[in-house]
C-alpha cells in the first residue's frame, strides 16, 4: 500500500505543467492542493481494480491521476466561501485562503481539465488504446458533471437549512460522493478490460462503499477533531447541513455503515482473483479516523 502511494504521489506530481512565469499563480495553486495530502482513495480503487481484472498499474495511473485531480478541484471549489466557506482542507489552510477567490476557482477548473488531457494523453493511449481512453473520458465527464458529483453538491446546497427526506439525502451523496468512486472502480475495470460481470460488481462494491464513506465523513465532522481530520469539524452544523447524521442520529449511521461493507465485501465474490484487499480496504474506510 505504501509503495503504491508513492507511486501515485509521484504520478501526480509529474503531471502538473512545468513551471512558466507567465502562469505561475495557476500552476502554484493546483499545486499546492493536488500535491497537500489527502488519502487517495479513488486512485487506489483505480489501480486496485485494474490489478483484479488483469491489467497493470501503469495502463491505469492515468486514469488513477485523473479521478483524484476531479476529486482535488471538487473540494477546492468545496471549500470556497459560496459554498461550505471553510479555512481548513488537508491539515493546511485552504486554496482560496492562500491564493485567494479568483486564482482557486481556476486552480479547480484547471485540474479538472487537466484530468482530462491526462487520461486521454499520448501515453495512456499508447498503454491503454484509445478506445479504452474514450471510454475513461466519457465516465469522468458523466461522473463530474450535474448527473454526477456537482448535480449532488446543488443538493446538497439547495438542501441547506432544511430537512431533507432521506430519499433526497440517499441521491445527494450517492451523486456528490458516490459518482466518484463509482467511476474509479470503474477506470480500474476499463483499463483492465474487464468483462460485464466484473463491470457490476464493481458497480455494486462502490455504491455500498461510496454512501458509507460519506455517511463516515459526515459522523467525523461531528465526532473528530480538526487535528486529525486535516479539515473543521462542526461545519455542517454551522452550514445546517441535511447529512445522515443531523437525521438518524450517530448510532443509526454507524450500524447503517456495518451494513453497507458487509454488502460490499459480499458483491466481491464473483471475483477470481484475489479479493483481499479491498475487503479490507472497504473495512479500512468504516474504521477510518480522518
Ligand atoms: C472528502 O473526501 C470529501 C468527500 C467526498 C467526503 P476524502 O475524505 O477522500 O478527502 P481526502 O482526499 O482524503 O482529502
Ligand atoms: C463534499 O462533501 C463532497 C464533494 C463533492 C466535494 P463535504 O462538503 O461533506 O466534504 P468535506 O467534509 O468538506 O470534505
Ligand atoms: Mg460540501
Ligand atoms: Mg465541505
Ligand atoms: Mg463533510
Amino acid at each position: 500500500m505504501n509503495d503504491r502511494l508513492e507511486r501515485i504521489e509521484n504520478a501526480l506530481l509529474n503531471s502538473i505543467p512545468a513551471d512558466d512565469e507567465s502562469i505561475r499563480t495557476v500552476l502554484e495553486s493546483m499545486k499546492y492542493s493536488l500535491t497537500a495530502g489527502g488519502k487517495r482513495v479513488r486512485p487506489v480503487l483505480v489501480l486496485e481494480f485494474a490489478k483484479l481484472c488483469g491489467g497493470t498499474e501503469e495502463a491505469a495511473m492515468p486514469f488513477a491521476c485523473a479521478i483524484e485531480m476531479i476529486h482535488t478541484y471538487s473540494l477546492i471549489h468545496d471549500d470556497l466561501p459560496c459554498m461550505d466557506n471553510d479555512d481548513m482542507r488537508r491539515g493546511k489552510p485552504t486554496n482560496h485562503k492562500v491564493f485567494g477567490e479568483a486564482a482557486a476557482v481556476l486552480g479547480g477548473d484547471a485540474l479538472l481539465t487537466l484530468a482530462f488531457e491526462t487520461a486521454l494523453s499520448e501515453k495512456a493511449a499508447a498503454l491503454n488504446g484509445y478506445e479504452k481512453c474514450a471510454l475513461a473520458g466519457r465516465l469522468l465527464a458523466s461522473c463530474a458533471g450535474a448527473e454526477g458529483m456537482i448535480g449532488g453538491q446543488i443538493i446538497d446546497i439547495e438542501s441547506e437549512g432544511k430537512n431533507a427526506a432521506i430519499e433526497r439525502l440517499r441521491l445527494m451523496d450517492r451523486l456528490k460522493t458516490g459518482a466518484l468512486i463509482k467511476a474509479a472502480c470503474l477506470l480500474g475495470c476499463i483499463s483492465a478490460g474487464a468483462d460485464d460481470v466484473q463491470k457490476k460488481a464493481a458497480e455494486e462494491y462502490a455504491a455500498c462503499i461510496g454512501l458509507a464513506f460519506q455517511i463516515v465523513d459526515d459522523m467525523l465532522d461531528v465526532t473528530s477533531d480538526e487535528a486529525t481530520l486535516g479539515k473543521p469539524i462542526g461545519s455542517d452544523a454551522e452550514n445546517e447541513k441535511s447529512t445522515y447524521v443531523s437525521l438518524l442520529g450517530l448510532e443509526k449511521c454507524r450500524s447503517l455503515v456495518a451494513e453497507l461493507t458487509d454488502e460490499a465485501k459480499k458483491s466481491l465474490s464473483v471475483f477470481s482473483g484475489d479479493t483481499s484487499f479491498l475487503s479490507d480496504f472497504a473495512e479500512t474506510l468504516r474504521d477510518r479516523r480522518k
